[in-house]
């Protein structure tokens, strides 16, 4: 009744931002990712009889918050195994998650993992991020291996992420520059609930289908350039959606945008990189590999940014066989 999963984080080339049902995690449009092997987080769930109430343990820390939606997920699990029992879950995360780099798509997708088997569940890679998406929606596509599709859907069966290619398919680097932040940012569920009054949000809904087939057409195609300029034109969409929502949401910090203009600059000197950022300050850069290094010195030195990363397309979620307790 323990089993360990690993799961890596996903950066979205096409953003989910939006629901159409809240409760389902139901996205108002598909999205496509890659998972990143050096943002990694590994959990250990264990059924125990002997449990009075679920215990939670994210690196190291006890967190009502996130308690509350780990065992609302446990509660599915124990629902589709007809299991009473309570759960240990211990979880570490291979990168900072304070500073708001995002952690629920890795955690949800090694959780569901992890309490599926503890629970002697046996589910399919469909069926297990569809319990991933409940969680977090974007842990959806953190189930499956390397460049992956989260097809929208129209309820709960119908949405969840598939494998477009494997990691090995195309290489590239994803350079993320982690930067210094000091608040808490608005979380990416609430960022969610604040586009329903936003006018330019059906604009950018209308024209999504086609953005999704130019987008796989790209990476088809291996077309890095026009590939980029569309991964970073979508980046800078769902910032503005997040500019123009009736509560303004300003992800960025003065870091955020000397990494754009880094990006920029590089570009016009020959070095071709493009950006993405989530729902906070980071900023991602995807480069050909053969670039890594050069990308990596242009950001580690730059004023506000605390880290730099380079991560290659990786496999999805799995078992593991070491457990953390
Ligand atoms: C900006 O998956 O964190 O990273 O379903 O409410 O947990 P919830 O949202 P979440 O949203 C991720 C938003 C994003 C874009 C993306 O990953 O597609």
């Amino acid at each position: 009744m323990k089993a360990t999963a690993t799961a890596p984080s996903n950066i979205a080339f096409i953003k989910y931002w939006g629901k159409k049902d809240k409760d389902l995690r139901l996205p108002t449009n598909g999205s496509i990712s890659v998972n990143l092997d050096k943002l990694i987080t590994t959990t250990t769930v264990a059924f125990d009889q002997e449990l009075r109430q679920d215990e939670v343990i994210i690196n190291g820390k006890q967190s009502d918050k996130d308690s509350q939606r780990v065992t609302k997920h446990l509660d599915r699990v124990r629902k589709l195994s007809k299991l009473l029992f309570k759960a240990r879950v211990e979880s570490q995360n291979s990168f900072p998650t304070e500073g708001g780099l995002a952690s629920s798509a890795s955690g949800f997708a090694a959780l569901a993992v992890a309490s599926a088997k503890a629970a002697g569940l046996s589910l399919s890679e469909k069926e297990l991020s569809i319990l991933a998406r409940l969680g977090s929606g974007s842990a959806c596509r953190s189930i499956p291996d390397g460049f992956v599709e989260w097809l929208e859907g129209d309820d709960s069966d119908s949405s969840y992420a598939v494998s477009l290619y494997p990691h090995s398919y195309w290489d590239l680097s994803i350079v993320v520059a982690i930067v210094e932040a000091k608040e808490k940012e608005v979380s990416s569920t609430e960022g969610q609930e604040r586009i329903d009054s936003n006018p330019f949000f059906p604009v950018r809904l209308r024209k999504m289908s086609q953005k999704i087939s130019a987008l796989k057409q790209s990476i088809e195609n291996k077309d890095f350039t026009r590939f980029g300029e569309m991964v970073e034109a979508e980046a800078l969409e769902l910032h503005a959606m997040a500019f123009t929502s009736k509560h303004a949401i300003i992800y960025w910090l003065p870091a955020t945008i000397s990494l754009i203009r880094t990006i920029q600059t590089m570009r016009k000197q020959g070095l071709e990189a493009y950006f993405t950022i989530d729902a906070g300050p980071h900023v991602h850069v995807i480069c050909r590999t053969q670039d890594e290094k050069r990308v990596f010195e242009r950001l580690k030195f730059l004023e506000g940014v605390q880290d730099v990363v380079i991560n290659k397309p990786a496999v999805g979620a799995r078992l593991a066989k070491e457990h953390l307790f």
